[in-house]
């Protein structure tokens, strides 16, 4: 990501590692944002205001084997104030800050390409279609710091089933929305947008990938993707794409937002490899927001029964 991990960078290093990433053309019409939010990351901003009150999500299930691990949980707060969500702004408490501008009713989302029963759907019918179960999962950003969500949500694989992908499906792409009326991030060139994310058919139908709806027994805080979010356990953050409004299946691999901008450091796998170092960072081990210490990242951050998934092909590759 744009930044390093925060236990392990000063202020200095922040600030400087983002005037490196606005020499790139990319990123160069991002120069007021990250200059200035640079600047007042040095100076200090004011904390973040907590995640407001939401409705309690009612009648799902509890978390039960397989679904949960036997680790404290993250906070509400460090999960609701410390996030990576670019479009309202590249600090981590800035999607807390800014998200309340985000309007998730109606939320409409549009399923499409190779599907047997491609249609426009609202947010709240399409969530209304499943079972809603908790999910307790451990979520291991690249920039390795890590938390433990009790997510809210439906399986991925009932939603593939329910539209019916054809033959030539081979991926599944995830668009998140980019308007910046709403998200003041998008005003600025820091990715190009929309942000896109993918899954093989064969991960996306993997029983672990989860559409999230909630979580803490809430409806998805805006700073966490409301009103639905990809969560994929096995790999490292940024493959959970927020907000999404459109859902497509494809023959050819999705072009992914981060593999787009740095494809040495973030590939289309993601998968978390304490072994494969990011080329700035060791990912050997993490930081579990909220604890003091490192802990020893786990190869697929735990999650070993997806490694049938990838048999045959170079872990290196897997980044
Ligand atoms: N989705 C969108 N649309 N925009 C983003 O900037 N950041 C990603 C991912 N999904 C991101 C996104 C990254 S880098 C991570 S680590 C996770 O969201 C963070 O999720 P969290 O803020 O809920 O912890």
């Amino acid at each position: 990501m744009g930044t390093a991990p925060r236990d392990q960078v000063t202020p200095e290093g922040v600030y400087l590692h983002r005037r490196e990433l606005l020499k790139n053309g990319l990123y160069a019409a991002g120069t007021a944002l990250a200059v200035g939010s640079g600047m007042t990351w040095l100076v200090g901003k004011a904390p973040p205001p907590d995640a407001p009150e939401l409705p309690a999500l009612a009648g799902y299930q509890a978390a039960a084997a397989p679904y949960t691990v036997a680790e404290a949980l993250t906070s509400y707060h460090d999960v609701t104030t410390y996030n990576n969500f670019y479009e309202f702004g590249v600090d981590k408490e800035d999607p807390a800050r800014n998200a309340h501008t985000l309007r998730t009713k109606p939320w409409p989302i549009q399923i499409d390409g190779e599907v047997a029963k491609p249609q426009a759907v609202d947010a709240e019918t399409l969530a209304g279609w499943f079972t809603v179960e908790e999910r307790i999962y451990r979520m291991r950003c690249v920039e390795a710091w890590s938390m433990v969500i009790p997510w809210l949500g439906f399986p991925l694989r009932d939603l593939i089933a329910r539209v019916e992908p054809t033959a030539k499906a081979k991926y599944v792409e995830f668009t998140s929305l980019a308007d910046p009326e709403q998200m003041p991030g998008v005003r600025h060139r820091v990715l190009p947008w929309p942000y896109v994310e993918g899954l093989r058919m064969d991960e996306a139908q993997h029983p672990l990938s989860l559409i999230a709806v909630g979580l803490y027994g809430k409806v998805l805080p805006n700073q966490s993707g409301a009103p639905l979010r990809l969560v994929v356990p096995w790999k490292y953050g940024f493959k959970g794409a927020k907000s999404i409004v459109r859902i497509r299946f494809t023959e050819a691999q999705p072009k992914t937002t981060w593999a787009v901008v740095a494809p040495s450091e973030y590939g289309f796998y993601a998968n978390v490899n304490p072994a494969v170092s990011h080329p700035r960072w060791s990912q050997a081990t993490e930081r579990r927001i909220g604890e003091l210490g490192r802990r020893p990242t786990l190869p697929f951050n735990g999650y070993g029964e997806v490694a049938d998934l990838y048999k045959g092909i170079d872990p290196r590759t897997l980044y």
